[in-house]
């Protein structure tokens, strides 16, 4: 049995084998190419609903399994959160119209492994505003994965994002974190995108976990509807989120949801 045998640090967290990773590789891959199969169908006119049909549609085509429908009580097979919405977006009837921004997050099981991976994407012309907050926020993703490598730590990681959040005058969420994945959807740590450098557990080699930082264009609080998932901002400002599962390998990081057809960046169209 493999949770036996398998190494847990002092924090909690399982350090995964050489040849898991090739598990993660496959998962990761098919998450990411949903989220680029969906791309086209972003725009004007289009429910939310319809996109979450479409990556039932295709998690079904490729012979995968959903991590969210049945997840505490979680009934589809993305979150799709538009404009101030920070995460958790229940698809449903919301029309999208011009400019409105959007993240779309879907995790797959794939042979028992999960690839959780989310991105932005936008129907319709750009705002101005909206496209500055969507670069900073991968980009913010993306230092906070070039601070993943064996003898870093964790806060190595938060203090990444938020010295780069901040210094552009946007805010970090507090409220949701990056989280352990593997063979289970959520494990420890959670990964803060936020804190000191130095600070918290040290990367291993073998740790495999979401970094997935919530960026907003006013204040960092948000609030939870009473529908019980869809996450917003307090003071209704835009919000946006990029979201990659990662494994640590001996010096760096292996990036498990790179979009096969290079469209994870904003700036892709
Ligand atoms: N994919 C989300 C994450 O990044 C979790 C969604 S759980 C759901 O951790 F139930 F809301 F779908
Ligand atoms: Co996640
Ligand atoms: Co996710």
């Amino acid at each position: 049995m493999d949770q036996q045998r398998a190494r847990i640090t002092k924090d909690g967290i399982r350090i995964y084998e050489d040849a898991d990773f090739a598990g993660m590789r496959l998962a990761g891959r098919i998450a990411a190419e949903i989220l680029d199969d969906v791309a086209p169908l972003v725009q004007v006119g289009v429910t939310t609903a319809a996109l979450d049909d479409f990556i039932t549609a295709e998690i079904k085509r490729h012979g995968v399994t959903s991590a969210t429908i049945g997840y505490k009580g979680y009934k589809h097979a993305s979150c799709i959160s538009v404009n101030h919405v920070v995460c958790h977006g229940i698809p449903g009837s919301k029309v999208l119209v011009d400019g409105d921004i959007l993240n779309i997050d879907v995790t797959v099981i794939v042979d028992g492994w999960f690839g959780d991976t989310s991105r932005m994407y936008v129907a319709g012309a750009l705002p101005r505003k909206a496209e500055r907050l969507i670069e900073v926020t991968h980009e913010s993703l993306m230092r906070g994965i070039a601070a993943v490598k064996p003898g870093n730590t964790f806060g190595d990681i938060g203090f990444a994002i938020q010295s780069y959040v901040e210094a552009n005058r946007m805010s970090v969420v507090r409220d949701f974190c990056g989280h352990g994945l593997g063979r289970v959807f959520h494990a420890p740590p959670n990964v803060l995108h936020y804190g000191r450098a130095g600070s918290g557990p040290v990367l291993e080699e073998g740790m495999f976990f979401t970094i997935e930082p919530m960026v907003n264009l006013g204040r960092p609080e948000t609030k939870v509807l009473a529908d019980d998932w869809t996450a917003v901002t307090r003071d209704k400002s835009l919000s946006a989120q990029f979201e990659h599962s990662v494994g640590v390998t001996a010096t760096g990081c292996e990036i498990f949801t790179a979009s096969p057809a290079g469209k994870f960046h904003p700036t892709w169209r």
